[in-house]
């Protein structure tokens, strides 16, 4: 546990109203009734802090990088102001911190790079449990000549089979690649036990934490692992990706990059214009959370302790949502979910969960729920070796609810109620 993570340990209860007024997006109404945004795993709302440090960026500071003119430092400054920002929200140094269009482009550019490194023989370890975008550029390396092994899923609960990843695991895995927690059924990896089990056999993790980064705090530190993804519009900002890469590694390994772009870490990793409105946008994610951070406990004294504070009053509210949400749930007639249910394990899920009722096809009641103002997903959501696995695909998938802390129990209420009726 980090400084930050210790200073204190009682989560402050949620100000649900502070919170809502943050976000107008949460004011939208469906057929006359409120919308319930649980659909955060494919993309939360925004609180207006993003949107007023987007358009600031644009009123004041639109430019490209490196000029010698007022608005082009105004563009550097804001730019490293972000880079200041998630440096904080990993707990890693500024020039860890690389910028990208998302977390699928991110990680297609690392894993290229990294395989000038791989050889024949070589061998990566992935999981069933992870969305495709941390399994498909990784998988592609198999042409040359890497072999690829898979980590499979125990069933009855959809959490990683530990004994098959130390099975799988050996002198000749290079890279483990594996998520923080699953976008499809809210398991949380452990995977500070994996990356001491993967360097350990001599490997890299690489982290994908994008259906992590809402739910809890990141410490890259504490974790140790080599590479960790996020995406911010995951997290409450923009449609953007942020890599953190232990420095050593964003300095050896070889970018595929343009002449002119900087050899300078982190920036060699940019290549191209960067969509530099959006960057100031993931510096008001930060903020806005570092902001969330500070009403819940006005001691919070740094950043990174104002954000530990957010998340922990946040945690504490989606335990109490996703609890009830599964109670709730399990008394619908045809109900079957897929993840943990023991309540002995609230450790090991996050507020993110997917059932199937009956045969009822899930793309129709995400459409019955969607008519009713209730926005759910339905589908594979690129978890695509999962939904495989648990021989769903074919069916239509699953139904997913992901709950943030904007959500609120009359929401989940309302889910409730809805789901019966569908049923009825
Ligand atoms: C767990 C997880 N990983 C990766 C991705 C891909 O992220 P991006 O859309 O930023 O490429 C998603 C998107 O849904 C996700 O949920």
């Amino acid at each position: 546990m980090s400084t930050a993570e210790l200073h204190h340990t009682a989560p402050a209860a949620l100000d649900t109203n502070w919170v809502r007024a943050q976000f107008p997006s949460l004011q939208t109404k469906v057929n006359g009734q409120p919308a319930a945004f649980l659909d955060g795993p494919a993309g939360t709302q925004v609180p207006t802090q993003v949107m007023h440090a987007i358009q600031n960026y644009l009123m004041n500071a639109n430019a490209n990088t490196g000029g010698a003119f007022l608005t082009s430092r105004r563009n550097d400054e804001i730019i490293a102001g972000t880079r200041a920002a998630m440096a904080d929200f990993f707990n890693c140094d500024k020039d860890e911190v690389v910028f990208g269009q998302n977390m699928t482009t991110i990680t297609l550019a690392i894993s290229r790079a990294i395989a000038r490194e791989l050889k024949a023989g070589d061998e990566i370890l992935l999981t069933t449990l992870d969305h495709d975008a941390n399994f498909s550029p990784w998988k592609a390396l198999e042409e040359k000549g890497v072999a690829v092994r898979q980590v499979d899923i125990r069933e009855a609960d959809c959490t990683l089979d530990m004994e098959d990843l130390k099975r799988k695991l050996n002198e000749k895995t290079k890279i483990v690649a594996v998520g923080y927690a699953s976008n499809a059924v809210g398991t949380i990896n452990p995977v500070a036990e994996i990356t001491r089990l993967a360097h350990a056999a001599g490997a890299l993790v690489y982290i994908d934490a994008v259906h992590y980064a809402p739910h809890g705090s990141i410490d890259v530190k504490s974790l140790d692992c080599d590479f960790l993804v996020c995406s911010s519009y995951k997290f409450f900002g923009p449609h953007m990706g942020t890599l953190y890469g232990k420095r050593q590694h964003l300095q050896r390994f070889r970018p595929y990059k343009v002449r002119p772009c900087t050899e300078q870490v982190p920036e060699r990793w940019e290549s191209g214009t960067q969509v530099q409105e959006l960057i100031a946008g993931i510096g008001g994610s930060v903020e806005y959370l570092a902001e969330l951070g500070r009403h819940c406990d006005p001691s919070a004294k740094t950043r990174r302790e104002a954000l530990a504070s957010a998340y922990r009053a946040t945690k504490a509210h989606e335990t109490r949502l996703i609890w009830r949400l599964i109670d709730g749930l399990q008394s619908v007639p045809g109900m079957r979910i897929y993840g943990i249910t023991d309540r002995q394990r609230a450790a090991d899920r996050c507020s993110t969960i997917s059932f199937r009722i009956g045969d009822h096809h899930p793309t129709a009641i995400a459409t019955y729920l969607g008519e009713r103002g209730i926005f759910t997903w339905d589908g594979n959501y690129y978890a695509l070796n999962l939904t495989e696995r648990l021989g769903v695909e074919s069916l239509g998938g699953m139904l997913r609810v992901g709950l943030v802390h904007y959500n609120t129990m009359e929401e989940v209420e309302r889910l409730l109620a809805a789901l019966r009726e569908f049923v009825a």
